[in-house]
């Protein structure tokens, strides 16, 4: 679904993110781990479309198709879709009407995805604006329930979560990843960036990857991973590699 190959890229002319190389097959989905800082939501945003991170060479393959140098939205019609880790507020744009640009969907049915997340009463308000850590991130899962893109990339879903709505996060983004529907037949791919790994508590990820100064350190199986960062920190991850 996503080929990510020898890929630079660079934020206000300095290279952040050198020789990337990332194959996410269908149903698949991937975490990423790495300090603070290392790049990996640079990886995103690279991905995504984002102005101001040029990538200076390399190559980003969707759905066979190279998507650099196309617009955001031209990405988003193809599938692909993100949760930010830090949402804009937006003053004057209601989150109803944010989601009935974004679909298809009638009001009913965009009512309904909004009772799902408990954000009924939400769709008259400014999008994000005043919303609570917990409101923002089921605002942000309420929009790609409603968007239902076929790629989904997560920028620290946990970040700002409180126990109750971590359980209905990891419930939700499991179900837009469609995890129960077997990997033969799923649709759906994620890419997801996990500080704690709690996410790994209501989904199985098929593998992680490790960036450290923005390099791809490490690949392997996400529970090994987490308990050897857990464990040793992220210095075990350069040792290792050197070994
Ligand atoms: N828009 C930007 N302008 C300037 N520097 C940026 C921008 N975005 C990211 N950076 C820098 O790139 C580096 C990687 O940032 P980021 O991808 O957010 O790290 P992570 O998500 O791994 O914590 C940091 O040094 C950050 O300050
Ligand atoms: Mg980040």
């Amino acid at each position: 679904m996503l080929d990510i190959s020898d890929l630079h890229v660079e934020v206000d002319g300095i290279e952040k993110l050198h020789d990337i190389n990332l194959h996410i097959g269908q149903g698949e989905t991937h975490i990423l781990m790495g300090p603070n800082g290392s790049g990996k939501s640079t990886l995103l945003k690279a991905v995504m479309g984002f102005g101001g991170y040029k990538i200076t060479s390399g190559s980003i393959v969707f759905k066979g198709k190279e998507i650099i140098g196309m617009p955001i939205h031209e990405r988003a019609h193809l599938g692909i879709g993100m949760m930010f880790q830090h949402p804009p507020t937006i003053s004057g744009l209601k989150l109803g009407k944010l989601l009935a640009a974004t679909s298809h969907l009638g009001s009913d049915a965009i009512e309904a995805l909004a009772q799902s997340v408990n954000m009924e009463k939400f769709l008259t308000r400014d999008t994000n604006v005043g919303f609570s850590g917990g409101e923002i991130k089921r605002s942000e899962v309420l929009q790609l329930k409603v968007q239902q893109p076929d790629f989904l990339m997560l920028d620290e879903p946990e970040s700002g979560v409180d126990l109750e709505n971590m359980n209905l996060m990891g419930k939700e983004i499991a179900g837009l990843l469609e995890k129960d529907v077997h990997i033969v037949n799923r649709r759906k791919s994620g890419l997801i960036i996990t500080h704690t790994g709690y996410i790994l508590d209501y989904l199985e990820a098929d593998q992680g990857h490790v960036l450290i100064d923005g390099r791809i350190r490490c690949h392997g199986n996400p529970r090994e991973i987490l308990r050897a960062v857990k464990d040793k920190g992220y210095g075990e991850c350069l040792r290792c590699q050197q070994m």
